[in-house]
């Protein structure tokens, strides 16, 4: 089965459900857009504010507008019953400079669009969190259990020493699924501005009396996915690069783990947690490990996708990122039990579809 962008998904709408008006901003994104397309697909009416202007063809209410400005966001809620808040700088940057921007966009952005719920009345919020937030992901020592390794030394790096090991005893360890209730450790400027997204959302429910959920997207990957650019995911690089004719290039060893989640089913656990707000305690904000919880590691879906696209393979070209965490991957049990969700594209049948599909 081959996706589409604007292809509804495969699951049932539920019955119960009545149509909501939903402010999505960073609609016209990447995940913003199959958020969009799987809302109104479900029956919802969507209003988009975005930066980006609509397509040609684009009959919904939409706002061309920064998060930053109140006035813009103020008039796109409107009527709004939830916000689904996608909007964000996103990816590693170029270097430290791209710091105040992230800031701004992510940050300021989600302030101005929480106060501007505030004095709307709008009080139910799903955010587009991100597995950043943990840095890296579980591990256990033989002997100590479950630790957490800091970040990786340059000298290590260079040295092809790519696996972290035991912080109090240097042996080696194993990777396990993280869960939301592990300590938080952002690594980079990026992941600085997600954690403090869903911090500013704590403050806000609380103030207000709002609901709000983040949904901890691992890495997302399906057809639409913006090129690659500074800002673009490993699985772009790899399709870019395909397209070029070019070998993917994987850094390290190729044996870092992720979890990657397609982007229809990124966009179901969006419609599924607007639909279920009704039914959670106001006064928090609560996350949610979006993956498949099938991990793979970045060479295997290299290697998945250049099989897939004919050519040419991977090459593993031992290169790193100052930054970059070893393995990452998601236990996503939360979202399965309280939101009855659960990957419904496999990593093979994504991998193929997205070996041909376009970027955004
Ligand atoms: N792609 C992933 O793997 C991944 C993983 C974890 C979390 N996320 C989060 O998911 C969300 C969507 O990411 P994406 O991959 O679709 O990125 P994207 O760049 O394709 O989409 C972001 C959209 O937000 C818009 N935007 C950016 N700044 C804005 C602003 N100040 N005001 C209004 N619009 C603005 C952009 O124009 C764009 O359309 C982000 O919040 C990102 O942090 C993505
Ligand atoms: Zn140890």
């Amino acid at each position: 089965m081959t996706y589409r962008r604007g292809e509804p998904s495969r699951r049932p709408v539920p019955h119960s459900v009545g149509g909501m008006r939903v402010l999505v901003t960073g609609g016209a994104g990447f995940i913003g857009s199959a958020v969009v397309d799987t809302l109104s697909a479900r029956g919802h009416e969507v209003v988009v504010l975005d930066v980006r202007p609509p397509g040609p063809d684009e009959r919904r209410p939409w706002v061309v507008a920064d998060v930053r400005d109140p006035a813009a966001v103020e008039s796109a809620l409107a009527g709004v019953d939830a916000v689904c808040h996608q909007a964000a700088k996103v990816g590693l940057g170029k270097d430290f400079a791209d710091a105040p921007d992230y800031v701004s966009r992510n940050d300021l952005g989600t302030a101005v669009l929480l106060a501007a719920m505030a004095s709307a009345g709008v009080r139910d919020l799903v955010l587009a969190g991100s597995m950043v937030v943990y840095g890296e992901g579980r591990y256990e020592c033989g002997r100590h259990g479950v630790v957490r390794p800091g970040p990786r030394a340059e000298a290590d790096l260079r040295a092809g020493r790519f696996e972290p090991g035991c912080p109090r005893c240097g042996d080696a360890l194993g990777p396990g699924l993280v869960g939301e209730d592990a300590p938080t450790d952002p690594r980079n400027v990026y992941a600085t501005t997600k954690l403090a997204q869903e911090h500013l959302a704590s403050a806000w429910a609380r103030a207000t009396g709002g609901r709000a959920v983040s949904l901890r997207y691992h890495n997302v990957y399906g057809p639409g996915m913006p090129r690659d650019t500074p800002y673009a995911g490993v699985a772009s690089f790899f399709r870019s690069a395909l397209a070029r004719g070019e070998a993917p290039r994987v850094f390290e060893d190729g044996r870092q783990r992720r979890d990657f989640v397609h982007v229809h089913d990124v966009a179901a656990a969006n419609a599924l947690a607007l639909e279920a707000m009704g039914d959670r305690p106001s006064d928090a904000c609560v996350a949610y490990n979006t993956g498949s919880g099938d991990p793979h590691t970045v060479g295997e879906m290299a290697h998945a996708l250049a099989a897939a696209y004919g050519g040419p393979m991977p090459v593993v070209t031992g290169e790193y990122r100052l930054g970059d965490v070893r393995h990452i991957t998601a236990d996503p049990a939360r979202l399965r039990a309280e939101l009855g969700w659960r990957a419904e594209v496999g990593f093979e049948e994504g991998m193929t579809e997205f070996a041909k599909a376009e970027l955004g």
